[in-house]
């Protein structure tokens, strides 16, 4: 049968084992409704430049929308046979349409063609993802708000540093998701262009009008100009739009990842910081007093395979010769996949980020052992006339003497505070504390709960 969707130059079948290898109708099926899309406004283009008749068109459109319908029940039958996604469609079009069907094609090859549809798609699905990210960002806002005064430890080395704010900490997440979302709203500029025109690789001897069919399909500038591929040999060739949205997508799971690998350390008894909700943890069939972050788990494992992806795409695409090779029919398996796994993980954040109990105390605790205060303590001696290196050392031998004597800096009286440095008084206890530390950095950017709050009520204007 495979012969027969060809030509006539073909002597013998294509062998069942070929015909397995080269389709991609079992995963492509999913660009159904791009391909109706893009055939529509082709065919509306041809009628409007008179390649075929208006009876036509007026076939081809009631042929789609019973098709669409027909896919949409489950009643479509894919056939291995046919390939893709593309010739199964316009098979059943000439089942139902007749010529009107046969003519659809002219001036078009599957080239432009699954140029056009994995890039339409591809538009629609950066919408959702946006959407998402901003969901995920005004639930981690939303926590921001509620505990920009709780403080915890701030890490270097995952060594206890200086206090932050727990709001501060989330909100360091949301300028990750933040520019997640600008890197995808860019890369959508280079998704959405037109490739249709480009026909095969040399473009077409029909006189097409790509404009029509760009507006048509909403593929524009931010100006309002048509967004047009303007090379053919290009148009069809390159996947660098899936690669760079797979690098955009990446970038967003190791964003995740790093917030997954958080939420796991602080779940651990050490920490004790948060609790999940039940809901997103999992029980242990032997250990009965286990609750497991496997949500966090599962979004840091499959960041790897989001990254597998990217790296699988530029692989795809490095020793392509110009134009189209059917090489590039391996984009769609990790594109979709990326895609799907970004969604679902997005989601199941946001939710999640939502359901997270804190518990100050134990963050308090944590924040009091690394001697955490004791930046403040040199600073404040920069205040009394020391230079900072001086300022440095000297709470270096104060730490340490605190350190000998296993209490925090605050714990130390003050006349023993006093032989580090005579200047040293009464009010050194108000920098020494979490809260003195944590309102102390109220510059631009900084933790004090002041600072948190402004930048919660920025990212809800900008959230809207
Ligand atoms: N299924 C093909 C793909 O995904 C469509 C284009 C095939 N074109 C061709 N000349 N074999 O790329």
């Amino acid at each position: 049968q495979k012969s027969q969707a060809w030509s006539a130059l073909f002597s013998e079948p294509m062998s069942e084992l070929v015909q397995r290898y080269t389709s991609s109708v079992s995963f492509d099926q999913r660009l159904w409704r791009a391909d109706i899309q893009g055939s529509l406004a082709h065919a509306a283009m041809l009628a409007a430049q008179g390649i075929i008749s208006r009876d036509d068109l007026a076939a081809i459109e009631r042929g789609m929308a019973q098709i669409a319908r027909e896919i949409e029940s489950g009643g479509f039958e894919w056939k291995l046979a046919l390939e893709d996604v593309h010739l199964n469609i316009e098979a059943r079009l000439t089942q139902l349409a007749g010529d009107a069907g046969k003519r659809l094609h002219t001036g078009r090859s599957r080239n432009d063609q699954v140029a056009t549809d994995v890039r339409l798609w591809l538009r629609g699905e950066i919408d959702a993802i946006a959407a998402l990210l901003a969901q995920l960002q005004r639930a981690l806002v939303d926590i921001a708000d509620q505990h920009a005064e709780t403080v915890m430890p701030g890490f270097t080395h995952l060594q206890v540093a200086q206090p932050v704010s727990f709001g501060h900490h989330m909100l360091a997440y949301v300028e990750m998701f933040a520019r997640d979302a600008q890197r995808l709203a860019d890369v959508r500029r280079r998704v959405n262009q037109l490739p249709l025109g480009a026909a095969a690789l040399a473009g077409t001897s029909y006189p097409l009008d790509r404009e029509m069919v760009a507006r048509a399909l909403e593929m524009v500038d931010e100006d309002g100009c048509a967004a047009i591929c303007q090379n053919s040999l290009d148009a069809v060739s390159d996947r660098d739009f899936a690669i760079e949205f797979t690098a955009a997508a990446s970038l967003c799971m190791v964003h995740v990842s790093r917030l997954s690998e958080e939420l796991i350390l602080w779940m651990s008894q050490n920490f004790g910081f948060i609790q999940l909700a039940d809901r997103f943890t999992t029980g242990s069939s032997i250990m009965p007093q286990k609750k497991n972050p496997d949500v966090p788990e599962l979004a840091r494992g499959k960041t790897g395979r989001v990254v597998g992806h990217l790296v699988g795409l530029l692989t795809l695409m490095k020793g392509q010769p110009l134009a189209y090779n059917k090489d590039n029919q391996e984009d769609k398996e990790p594109l979709f996949d990326t895609v799907d796994t970004l969604k679902d993980t997005l989601r199941i954040f946001a939710e999640m980020v939502g359901g997270i109990t804190v518990q100050p105390g134990a963050m308090e605790r944590a924040a009091l052992k690394g001697y955490a205060t004791a930046t403040d303590l040199a600073d404040y001696l920069v205040k009394k006339g020391l230079p900072f290196r001086d300022a440095h050392e000297t709470v270096a031998h104060a730490v340490k003497t605190a350190t000998a004597l296993q209490v925090d800096l605050a714990q130390l009286p003050l006349v023993e505070l006093k032989r580090f440095n005579p200047a040293i008084g009464q009010d050194v206890y108000e920098v020494l504390s979490l809260r003195g530390s944590l309102n102390a950095r109220r510059l631009l950017g900084g933790t004090a709960p002041d600072q948190v709050r402004a930048q919660v009520a920025r990212h809800r204007q900008r959230l809207g």
